[in-house]
């Protein structure tokens, strides 16, 4: 199993041009890393999804940032999961703590897109994690069992030969975007938390104020299999320092 790493661009950059510019000084021979050991993704808004997965190769990949579960119509604004995966996307990142807070995302909501994008094909990142309050409060692990067992109903016993596409993300709300990264003890916590609700092949990433100078623990140490990386992933050689930490 290779680990994971992938890119969450959230709302950036600003244009195509950027877009195309970073995703391109992280792939080909100048990256160092061609996927043989570590497999790389990069979701970016979906306007640019379409224009880099053309510059896509072995050792980079395309994903979403969300998805919606209805296969089309009436829903304004809305993308589906087989329009996400004709664009020349391979993974989807679904339930992430942003679209939880900002866009009413639930886990009943986040059940159903986890199991419209598996039947499109798209490979998941399923995001998951606490809250400061909820952390403070102890009761982490009974929020990060809700997430799991409600946001994979069905999922395991249904979708039994797609596990190997659904990849879990432990992200501590309040490290995301605060520099306040979990230590590498209490996310091997989690980690193994999260372990006896998943299938063995299931994959389990950090995310939360990745850097390159503690990425690198988290696999070796706290027993990730891979990484999602938010702000750092718009720093082409900060991103390359985190992917080879990885392999
Ligand atoms: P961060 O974001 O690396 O900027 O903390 C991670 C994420 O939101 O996925």
């Amino acid at each position: 199993m290779k680990n994971l790493i992938v890119a969450n661009w959230k709302m950036n950059p600003n244009s195509q041009k950027e877009a195309k510019e970073i995703f391109s000084a992280l792939g080909g021979p100048a990256s160092g890393w061609d996927g043989s050991n570590v497999e790389v993704v990069i979701c970016p808004p979906f306007v640019y999804v379409s224009a880099l997965a053309r510059l896509s190769d072995e050792a980079l990949s395309v994903g979403g940032q969300n998805v919606f579960y209805e296969d089309n119509g009436a829903f304004t604004g809305e993308i589906s999961s087989a329009m996400l995966k004709d664009l020349g996307a391979e993974y989807v990142i679904i339930g992430h703590s942003e679209r939880r807070k900002y866009f009413g995302e639930t886990d009943e909501t986040v059940n159903k897109k986890i199991k419209k994008a598996l039947e499109a094909g798209l490979k998941i990142i399923f995001c998951i994690g606490e809250t400061a309050e909820e952390r403070d409060a102890g009761r982490k692990n009974e929020v990060l069992e809700r997430q799991i067992k409600i946001g994979l109903k069905d999922v395991s016993t249904n979708y039994s030969l797609l596990t190997t596409n659904l990849s879990v993300a432990y992200e501590p709300v309040w490290a995301i975007g605060t520099g306040n990264n979990c230590s590498v003890e209490e996310t091997k916590e989690s980690i193994d938390f999260i372990k006896k609700f998943v299938k063995l092949e299931t994959r389990i990433l950090y995310g939360g104020s990745v850097k390159s100078e503690n990425s690198g623990a988290y696999i070796k140490e706290a027993g990730a299999n891979g990484l999602l990386v938010g702000g750092a992933s718009l720093n082409a050689e900060e991103f390359i320092k985190i992917v080879k930490s990885a392999e």
